[in-house]
Protein backbone atom coordinates (compact mmCIF):
# COMPACT_ATOMS: atom_id res chain seq x y z
CA UNK A 1 0.00 0.00 0.00
CA UNK A 2 1.29 3.18 -0.76
CA UNK A 3 0.88 6.27 1.63
CA UNK A 4 1.63 10.08 1.23
CA UNK A 5 4.59 11.32 3.33
CA UNK A 6 6.63 14.51 4.09
CA UNK A 7 9.85 15.73 4.50
CA UNK A 8 10.90 17.62 7.88
CA UNK A 9 13.54 20.12 7.79
CA UNK A 10 14.55 22.13 10.83
CA UNK A 11 17.23 24.44 11.64
CA UNK A 12 18.43 26.94 14.79
CA UNK A 13 16.79 29.69 12.76
CA UNK A 14 16.23 30.62 8.60
CA UNK A 15 19.40 28.95 7.84
CA UNK A 16 18.04 25.72 6.67
CA UNK A 17 16.12 27.49 4.37
CA UNK A 18 19.35 27.34 1.97
CA UNK A 19 19.05 23.32 2.37
CA UNK A 20 15.61 23.81 1.49
CA UNK A 21 15.94 25.63 -1.55
CA UNK A 22 17.93 22.67 -3.15
CA UNK A 23 15.17 20.02 -1.42
CA UNK A 24 12.60 21.91 -3.20
CA UNK A 25 14.59 22.22 -6.57
CA UNK A 26 15.08 17.92 -6.79
CA UNK A 27 11.81 17.00 -4.83
CA UNK A 28 9.15 19.36 -6.39
CA UNK A 29 6.15 17.51 -5.46
CA UNK A 30 7.25 16.86 -2.16
CA UNK A 31 5.25 18.14 1.13
CA UNK A 32 7.65 19.53 2.55
CA UNK A 33 7.35 21.10 6.38
CA UNK A 34 10.10 23.77 8.01
CA UNK A 35 10.52 24.46 11.25
CA UNK A 36 13.29 27.89 12.41
CA UNK A 37 13.84 27.67 15.81
CA UNK A 38 14.65 30.96 15.55
CA UNK A 39 13.11 31.45 19.61
CA UNK A 40 16.59 29.95 20.27
CA UNK A 41 19.43 30.78 17.85
CA UNK A 42 21.67 30.92 17.81
CA UNK A 43 22.84 27.08 18.65
CA UNK A 44 26.54 27.84 17.73
CA UNK A 45 27.46 29.40 21.55
CA UNK A 46 24.61 26.33 23.34
CA UNK A 47 25.68 23.29 25.28
CA UNK A 48 25.18 20.01 23.30
CA UNK A 49 22.46 18.73 25.47
CA UNK A 50 20.68 22.21 24.78
CA UNK A 51 20.86 21.28 21.44
CA UNK A 52 19.95 17.82 21.64
CA UNK A 53 16.71 18.78 24.08
CA UNK A 54 15.95 20.97 21.02
CA UNK A 55 16.23 18.41 18.25
CA UNK A 56 14.68 16.26 19.60
CA UNK A 57 11.20 18.20 20.46
CA UNK A 58 11.69 20.38 16.72
CA UNK A 59 11.32 16.33 15.30
CA UNK A 60 8.77 15.13 17.45
CA UNK A 61 6.88 18.13 16.15
CA UNK A 62 7.30 17.28 12.58
CA UNK A 63 6.45 13.84 13.06
CA UNK A 64 3.11 14.48 14.42
CA UNK A 65 2.23 16.85 11.28
CA UNK A 66 3.30 13.77 8.90
CA UNK A 67 6.94 13.74 7.97
CA UNK A 68 8.12 10.31 7.63
CA UNK A 69 11.70 12.19 6.88
CA UNK A 70 13.97 14.38 8.64
CA UNK A 71 16.44 16.46 7.63
CA UNK A 72 18.49 18.42 10.20
CA UNK A 73 19.54 21.36 8.17
CA UNK A 74 22.44 22.25 10.90
CA UNK A 75 25.61 21.70 11.47
CA UNK A 76 25.60 22.40 14.74
CA UNK A 77 22.51 20.32 15.58
CA UNK A 78 23.97 17.83 13.81
CA UNK A 79 27.04 17.62 15.48
CA UNK A 80 25.30 18.09 19.13
CA UNK A 81 22.13 15.77 18.28
CA UNK A 82 22.00 13.50 15.48
CA UNK A 83 23.23 10.59 17.04
CA UNK A 84 20.20 10.83 19.60
CA UNK A 85 17.92 11.66 16.95
CA UNK A 86 18.78 8.38 15.37
CA UNK A 87 18.48 6.50 18.44
CA UNK A 88 15.59 7.49 19.52
CA UNK A 89 13.62 7.21 15.98
CA UNK A 90 15.20 4.75 14.98
CA UNK A 91 12.54 3.78 11.78
CA UNK A 92 13.14 7.21 10.13
CA UNK A 93 15.42 8.29 7.37
CA UNK A 94 17.45 11.06 9.59
CA UNK A 95 20.10 13.21 7.21
CA UNK A 96 22.30 15.36 9.04
CA UNK A 97 24.97 17.67 7.53
CA UNK A 98 28.65 18.40 8.26
CA UNK A 99 31.09 21.25 6.51
CA UNK A 100 32.09 20.26 3.28
CA UNK A 101 35.52 19.06 3.69
CA UNK A 102 36.06 16.24 1.43
CA UNK A 103 35.05 18.22 -1.64
CA UNK A 104 36.82 21.34 -0.44
CA UNK A 105 40.64 19.24 -0.28
CA UNK A 106 39.29 18.10 -3.47
CA UNK A 107 39.25 21.39 -4.90
CA UNK A 108 42.05 23.13 -2.92
CA UNK A 109 45.07 23.84 -5.13
CA UNK A 110 47.08 25.66 -2.55
CA UNK A 111 47.01 22.80 0.35
CA UNK A 112 45.30 24.67 2.84
CA UNK A 113 41.19 24.83 3.11
CA UNK A 114 39.55 27.95 5.35
CA UNK A 115 36.16 26.59 7.62
CA UNK A 116 34.01 28.97 8.51
CA UNK A 117 31.14 27.24 11.21
CA UNK A 118 30.09 27.93 14.51
CA UNK A 119 32.14 27.46 17.20
CA UNK A 120 29.81 24.13 18.50
CA UNK A 121 30.62 22.78 15.04
CA UNK A 122 34.51 23.40 15.16
CA UNK A 123 34.57 22.17 18.69
CA UNK A 124 32.55 19.03 18.51
CA UNK A 125 33.60 15.27 18.37
CA UNK A 126 32.44 15.41 14.84
CA UNK A 127 34.04 17.66 13.16
CA UNK A 128 37.35 16.32 14.73
CA UNK A 129 36.44 12.89 13.55
CA UNK A 130 35.73 14.37 9.79
CA UNK A 131 39.15 16.34 9.83
CA UNK A 132 41.04 12.70 10.40
CA UNK A 133 39.17 11.20 7.77
CA UNK A 134 39.34 13.54 4.91
CA UNK A 135 42.33 16.26 5.41
CA UNK A 136 44.88 14.25 4.78
CA UNK A 137 47.82 16.55 3.68
CA UNK A 138 45.68 19.35 3.28
CA UNK A 139 46.03 22.41 5.90
CA UNK A 140 42.92 22.87 7.69
CA UNK A 141 42.24 26.27 9.19
CA UNK A 142 39.16 26.83 11.30
CA UNK A 143 37.93 30.06 12.05
CA UNK A 144 34.48 30.70 14.19
CA UNK A 145 32.42 33.67 12.78
CA UNK A 146 30.11 34.65 15.63
CA UNK A 147 27.50 36.89 14.83
CA UNK A 148 26.91 35.65 11.39
CA UNK A 149 24.24 34.15 12.37
CA UNK A 150 22.30 36.94 13.91
CA UNK A 151 23.03 39.17 11.31
CA UNK A 152 21.23 36.46 8.60
CA UNK A 153 18.43 35.81 11.03
CA UNK A 154 17.81 39.48 10.57
CA UNK A 155 17.93 39.43 7.28
CA UNK A 156 21.24 41.90 6.94
CA UNK A 157 22.66 40.34 3.82
CA UNK A 158 24.45 43.61 2.84
CA UNK A 159 25.07 45.53 6.13
CA UNK A 160 27.66 47.10 7.09
CA UNK A 161 28.19 45.00 9.63
CA UNK A 162 27.91 42.10 7.73
CA UNK A 163 31.09 43.46 5.69
CA UNK A 164 33.11 43.75 8.36
CA UNK A 165 32.77 40.46 9.67
CA UNK A 166 33.26 38.96 6.66
CA UNK A 167 36.57 40.60 5.92
CA UNK A 168 37.63 40.04 9.73
CA UNK A 169 37.04 36.53 9.91
CA UNK A 170 38.34 35.81 6.43
CA UNK A 171 41.27 37.81 5.98
CA UNK A 172 43.55 35.41 8.85
CA UNK A 173 42.92 33.03 6.21
CA UNK A 174 43.82 34.33 3.35
CA UNK A 175 47.29 35.74 4.89
CA UNK A 176 47.81 31.89 5.43
CA UNK A 177 47.41 30.47 2.00
CA UNK A 178 43.36 29.32 2.07
CA UNK A 179 42.58 29.59 -1.94
CA UNK A 180 38.93 27.26 -0.70
CA UNK A 181 36.38 28.27 1.75
CA UNK A 182 34.04 26.13 3.34
CA UNK A 183 30.80 27.55 4.35
CA UNK A 184 30.02 25.47 7.08
CA UNK A 185 26.71 26.58 8.13
CA UNK A 186 23.85 26.77 6.81
CA UNK A 187 23.32 30.29 7.61
CA UNK A 188 26.22 31.52 5.77
CA UNK A 189 25.43 30.55 1.76
CA UNK A 190 22.63 33.37 2.04
CA UNK A 191 25.80 35.85 3.08
CA UNK A 192 27.47 34.43 -0.28
CA UNK A 193 26.60 37.06 -2.58
CA UNK A 194 28.27 39.32 -0.01
CA UNK A 195 31.50 37.30 0.48
CA UNK A 196 32.14 36.74 -3.45
CA UNK A 197 32.50 40.82 -3.30
CA UNK A 198 34.61 40.65 -0.47
CA UNK A 199 37.17 37.53 -1.80
CA UNK A 200 39.27 37.44 -4.94
CA UNK A 201 37.42 35.45 -7.65
CA UNK A 202 40.07 32.99 -7.20
CA UNK A 203 38.84 31.59 -4.17
CA UNK A 204 36.15 28.59 -4.32
CA UNK A 205 33.30 28.53 -1.63
CA UNK A 206 32.07 25.29 -1.14
CA UNK A 207 28.61 24.42 0.66
CA UNK A 208 26.74 21.48 1.22
CA UNK A 209 23.33 21.74 0.55
CA UNK A 210 23.23 20.47 -2.72
CA UNK A 211 25.09 17.51 -1.82
CA UNK A 212 21.98 17.40 1.39
CA UNK A 213 19.11 16.96 -0.90
CA UNK A 214 20.46 14.57 -2.93
CA UNK A 215 21.64 12.45 -0.17
CA UNK A 216 17.89 12.99 1.01
CA UNK A 217 16.58 11.89 -2.09
CA UNK A 218 18.49 8.81 -2.47
CA UNK A 219 17.68 7.95 1.07
CA UNK A 220 13.82 8.02 0.80
CA UNK A 221 14.07 6.15 -2.63
CA UNK A 222 15.47 3.07 -0.92
CA UNK A 223 14.60 3.19 2.37
CA UNK A 224 10.88 4.07 2.27
CA UNK A 225 9.63 2.56 -1.45
CA UNK A 226 6.24 2.08 -0.82
CA UNK A 227 5.58 6.08 -0.22
CA UNK A 228 4.59 8.27 -2.29
CA UNK A 229 5.15 12.25 -2.58
CA UNK A 230 2.88 14.44 -1.01
CA UNK A 231 1.05 17.19 -2.22
CA UNK A 232 4.16 19.58 -3.16
CA UNK A 233 2.77 21.92 -0.60
CA UNK A 234 5.97 24.30 2.02
CA UNK A 235 4.71 25.24 5.00
CA UNK A 236 7.10 27.05 7.73
CA UNK A 237 6.89 27.21 11.65
CA UNK A 238 9.42 29.49 13.65
CA UNK A 239 9.39 29.32 17.64
CA UNK A 240 10.23 32.93 17.18
CA UNK A 241 8.09 36.00 16.67
CA UNK A 242 6.09 35.53 13.94
CA UNK A 243 6.17 39.23 12.30
CA UNK A 244 9.63 39.42 11.43
CA UNK A 245 9.78 35.72 10.45
CA UNK A 246 7.09 36.10 7.91
CA UNK A 247 9.24 38.85 6.48
CA UNK A 248 12.36 37.57 6.48
CA UNK A 249 11.77 33.90 5.59
CA UNK A 250 9.55 35.68 2.43
CA UNK A 251 12.86 37.34 1.80
CA UNK A 252 15.01 34.24 1.70
CA UNK A 253 12.59 32.08 0.37
CA UNK A 254 12.00 34.15 -2.50
CA UNK A 255 8.09 34.31 -2.30
CA UNK A 256 5.72 36.08 0.56
CA UNK A 257 5.17 32.71 2.95
CA UNK A 258 2.59 32.26 5.62
CA UNK A 259 4.69 31.29 8.86
CA UNK A 260 2.65 30.04 12.04
CA UNK A 261 4.30 29.69 15.26
CA UNK A 262 4.84 26.07 16.96
CA UNK A 263 2.28 24.73 19.30
CA UNK A 264 3.90 26.01 23.11
CA UNK A 265 4.66 22.37 23.87
CA UNK A 266 7.23 22.38 21.50
CA UNK A 267 8.64 25.91 21.84
N1 LIG B 1 22.59 27.10 10.82
C1 LIG B 1 23.35 26.45 11.78
C2 LIG B 1 24.47 25.61 11.29
O1 LIG B 1 24.43 25.12 10.20
C3 LIG B 1 23.44 26.92 13.20
C4 LIG B 1 23.73 28.32 13.46
C5 LIG B 1 23.54 28.72 14.88
O2 LIG B 1 22.41 28.75 15.32
O3 LIG B 1 24.53 29.02 15.56
O4 LIG B 1 25.41 25.38 11.99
Amino acid sequence: MSRAGAIGVFDSGVGGLSVLHHIRQILPNERLIYVADSGHVPYGDKSPAYIEARSIALTQFLIEQGADAIVIACNTATAAAAHALRVKYNKLPIIGMEPAVKPAVTATKSGVVGVLATVGTLESARFAALLERYAGHVKILTQGCPGLVELVERGELHSVQARHLIERYTAPLFAQGADTLILGCTHYPFLAPLIREIVSAEITLVDTGAAVARHLQQRIHTELPARVAGDASTQFFTSGDVEPATRIMSALWGESVVVQVLPTPFL
